[in-house]
């Protein structure tokens, strides 16, 4: 069982590399290279690290005009052995807290926070409607022929 102290940060290019290996499932590595470096540079990824190591992720980025004050949050992951123990909350507040914060710094109005949820994913959906957000739809298969997808939104 780990019990250890799990820090919530914000990641920084120094956890690039850590990052490549977090996402390793994303096959192309070009691609991943790509997406990793813009979840650092343009995007958000908060993290849940114990001592050095990545535990657990979760990215945010503006959608559209940031005027609108939308944000999506997407890959919402705790690395299994780390799960159940508060991490996947921690990372939700601290996400919705900075969406709120950036949107204030900029003088823009937040308005909401949306993610696609996976039906099936229990925990995730638990997670987000513990933290206020609702469904608001359901848009069959998105991602995956296998899996249903809902959108879950959250008022600020
Ligand atoms: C979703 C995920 C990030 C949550 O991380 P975590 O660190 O385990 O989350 P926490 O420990 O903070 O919270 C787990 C919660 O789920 C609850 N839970 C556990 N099993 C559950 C179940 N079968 N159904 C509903 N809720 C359940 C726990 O009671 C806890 O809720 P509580 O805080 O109200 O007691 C993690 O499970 C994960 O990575 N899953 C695989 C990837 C995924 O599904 N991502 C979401 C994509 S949108």
């Amino acid at each position: 069982m780990i019990l250890t102290d799990i820090k919530i940060s914000l990641a920084t290019i120094d956890d690039k590399n850590q990052l490549l290996l977090f996402f390793k499932h994303y096959s192309n590595p070009e691609l991943l290279e790509r997406r990793v470096d813009c979840y650092i540079s343009h995007n958000f990824t908060i993290l849940a690290k114990d001592g050095d190591k990545i535990v657990g992720t979760l990215q945010w980025y503006v959608k559209e005009d940031p005027n609108c004050g939308v944000a999506e949050f997407e890959e919402f992951h705790v690395l299994e052995e780390y799960r159940g123990k508060g991490t996947g909350s921690s990372l939700l507040s601290f996400g919705v807290q900075h969406v709120k914060d950036y949107f204030s710094k900029h003088k823009i109005k937040a308005r909401r926070i949306y993610a696609f949820v996976g039906k099936e994913r229990e925990v995730a959906r638990h997670l987000f409607e513990k933290h206020g957000f609702k469904q608001i739809s359901e848009v069959g298969n998105l991602f995956s022929d296998d899996e249903i997808d809902l959108i879950y939104c959250l008022e600020i």
